[in-house]
C-alpha cells in the first residue's frame, strides 16, 4: 500500500482534495484564525467539572510510559512526562495515564498502580503538571485533571513482560492464542468482577483523596471492561444482555456514590471495534511484517466477540449499542466520553493510525489518513445523537501532523467534536498546537511523524516515550538498545 506523505501536502486544499480521492471528508481550515476568533480557544459552554470550566477545545490523551517502579509508584520518567501535559497548554488532561486498580490488573510490570500507598507520587503528577501549565501560560486556571483507572484484563502481565497473565470475560476465538489461553482458567468469576468492583471504588476514593478532578472509568483498547461490553456469549449476571453486559459500570458508579465520594465521573471508550488483522502471511519475511489483513472470520457469524461492530459484517462499525452506551452513561451522570476504537494489540490501524508499524504490528492496511476519518466521522454522529448531553473528546489525530492545528479547529467551528484530543503529537512536540494556534514558529523536526517506537520500545519490555525526536529518550541507553532491536528484526 502506498500513500502520500503528509507533509508533502502544500495547502489545505490540495489536502482536503487528497483525502477526498480516498473517498473520505476530513474538515480542514486554510489557515488559523485570529485567537479571539479560533474555535479551539472558546470554551464549552455549560458544563463543570469539579466546579471548572472547560476553557478550551485542547485535551491531552491518557499515554503511559512503561516507566513507574515495580511497586506502582511515580518515577522522574513519569514526572517530566506530566509536566509536558502540562506544557501542551490543552485545559483538560484527560486520565494522564492508565493507573491499574490491582497489581495484577498491570498491563505492565511498570504500570502506574492507584492505591493509598501510590497516592502522594499521584498528587504530586497532578502538582507538577499544574506548576508547568503555569510557568509557561501564567495564572490563569489549570488544567482540569483526571485518572485513568484500567484492568488490563486480556493483556495482562503485571511481573514479566514477556509472560502473559491474561483474566478474561470470555474465549475468544482470534486473540486467546496471541496470549497463549488454552482453557477456561483465565476466565473471572462473577464473585471475582465482584471484588474488581471494589477495586474501582477504592481507587476512584484515592483519585478524590489525591485531588483529582475527575476519574475515566476505562472501557477501551481490548482492555477488561471495553471486554466484558463484548461479552455476548458470557453466561451470568455480567453477560449476554446489554444491561448485563453494562453492570460492571453501573456498580462502579452506585459504589463510589454510596460512600459519599462526589469525584466527578468520565469514560473512555472504544466506540466501535473490527476484528483482529495480521501481517499477510504471503507478503511477509522475517522482521518484515507485510500489510495486515483481517483474520478469517467467515465461520464466526453472527460475530458475537466484540462491541460496536456489525455482527453480520464485523469490518464495519455499528454505533446501535454505541448509543445506548452513551445515553447510559448520561443517565450516571458522566459527563465526558472521550472516544476512541479498537485496540493497539489486535488492530493498531484502527487505533493508532500510523505510517509506521510497530514492532509486533503490519505495514498499514489503508491509508492512515483513512483511520482518522474514520474514527472524526464517529464520533460526529454519536455528537449529532447524544452531543448535547456530553462532552465528547477525539482521538487518532497525531497522525495529521502539520494539518493538525487546522483540522481541530474546523471540526470544532462545524460541530463534529466538542475537544480535540492529542497524543503521540505531545510526547514529541508539547507546544506544537499552542505554537499554531498562537502563530509561533512551529518546529517542524519535532512534528510526531508516526514511527510507532512509543508502542514498539515497551512492547520489547523498554520505557516508552519518543525515541526519534525527544532528546530525553534519544540519548538514553534505551535508545541503543532499541536500535539493537529493530536492526536484529530487519536481518532475521
Ligand atoms: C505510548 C502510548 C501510550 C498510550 N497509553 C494509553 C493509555 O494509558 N490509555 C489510553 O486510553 N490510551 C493510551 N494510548 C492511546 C492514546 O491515548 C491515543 O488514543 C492514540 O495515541 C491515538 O491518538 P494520537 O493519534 O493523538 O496519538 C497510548 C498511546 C501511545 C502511543
Amino acid at each position: 500500500m502506498s500513500f502520500a506523505r503528509v507533509a508533502s501536502f502544500k495547502t489545505a486544499q490540495a489536502f482536503r482534495e487528497y483525502v477526498r480521492g480516498l473517498g473520505w471528508e476530513i474538515p480542514c481550515d486554510d489557515a488559523i484564525g485570529p485567537t479571539a476568533l479560533c474555535s479551539l480557544f472558546q470554551p464549552v459552554l455549560g458544563v463543570q467539572i469539579n466546579g471548572k470550566p472547560i476553557l478550551n477545545r485542547l485535551a491531552v490523551q491518557p499515554m503511559e510510559g512503561w516507566d513507574g517502579t515495580t511497586f506502582g509508584e511515580v518515577t522522574e520518567h513519569v514526572i517530566r512526562r506530566w509536566r509536558r501535559f502540562g506544557e501542551t497548554g490543552a485545559k483538560l488532561i484527560f486520565g494522564g495515564e492508565a493507573m491499574a486498580v490491582c497489581p495484577d490488573g498491570r498491563a505492565n510490570p511498570r504500570q502506574l498502580i492507584i492505591n493509598e500507598t501510590t497516592q502522594d507520587g499521584l498528587t504530586n503528577l497532578i502538582k507538577q503538571a499544574c506548576e508547568s501549565h503555569r510557568s509557561r501560560f501564567g495564572t490563569g486556571q489549570e488544567p482540569i485533571i483526571g485518572f485513568q483507572l484500567t484492568h488490563s484484563g486480556r493483556f495482562c502481565r503485571p511481573s514479566d513482560i514477556t509472560r502473559p497473565q491474561p483474566k478474561i470475560a470470555f474465549r475468544h476465538p482470534l486473540t486467546d492464542s496471541r496470549v497463549g489461553i488454552t482453557n477456561d482458567d483465565p476466565i473471572l468469576s462473577d464473585s471475582d468482577v465482584e471484588r474488581l468492583i471494589e477495586h474501582y471504588i477504592r481507587a476512584a476514593r484515592v483519585a478524590r483523596n489525591a485531588g483529582a478532578d475527575f476519574v475515566d472509568i476505562k472501557h477501551c483498547h481490548g482492555y477488561l471492561l471495553h471486554e466484558f461490553l463484548g461479552a455476548l456469549r458470557r453466561p451470568g449476571k455480567f453477560g449476554g444482555s446489554f444491561e448485563n453486559r453494562t453492570r460492571i459500570l453501573r456498580e462502579i458508579v452506585s459504589g463510589i456514590r454510596a460512600e459519599g465520594n462526589p469525584i466527578e465521573l468520565a469514560v473512555r471508550l472504544s466506540a466501535f471495534d473490527t476484528v483482529p488483522f495480521k501481517p499477510n502471511p504471503q507478503l511477509s519475511s522475517p522482521g518484515a511484517p507485510g500489510p495486515g489483513i483481517p483474520e478469517d472470520f467467515s465461520k464466526l457469524l453472527p460475530y458475537n466477540y466484540g462491541f460496536g461492530v456489525n455482527r453480520f459484517n464485523p469490518l464495519e462499525p455499528d454505533l446501535n449499542e454505541t448509543i445506548q452506551f452513551l445515553e447510559l452513561c448520561v443517565s450516571l451522570g458522566i459527563k465526558l466520553v472521550n472516544v476512541s476504537a479498537g485496540s493497539p494489540y489486535y488492530n493498531p490501524h484502527v487505533q493508532r493510525p500510523a505510517a509506521y508499524p510497530p514492532s509486533d504490528g503490519y505495514l498499514p492496511p489503508e491509508d492512515p489518513l483513512v483511520g482518522v476519518a474514520r474514527q472524526m466521522q464517529v464520533v460526529r454522529q454519536l455528537k449529532a445523537r447524544c452531543g448535547s448531553k456530553l462532552v465528547l473528546i477525539g482521538s487518532g489525530y497525531s497522525y495529521l501532523q502539520e494539518f493538525l492545528p487546522v483540522v481541530a479547529q474546523r471540526a470544532v467551528t462545524e460541530g463534529w467534536v466538542d475537544v480535540v484530543g492529542v497524543g503521540r503529537m505531545a510526547l514529541s512536540y508539547p507546544g506544537f498546537m499552542m505554537d499554531a494556534l498562537n502563530h509561533q514558529h512551529v518546529e517542524a523536526k519535532l512534528i510526531c511523524r508516526t514511527f510507532s517506537d512509543c508502542t514498539t520500545a515497551p512492547r520489547n519490555g523498554l520505557i516508552s516515550g519518543c525515541y526519534p525526536l525527544d532528546k530525553h529518550y534519544s540519548t538514553s541507553l534505551d535508545a541503543g538498545t532499541l536500535k539493537r532491536l529493530k536492526s536484529r528484526e530487519r536481518k532475521t
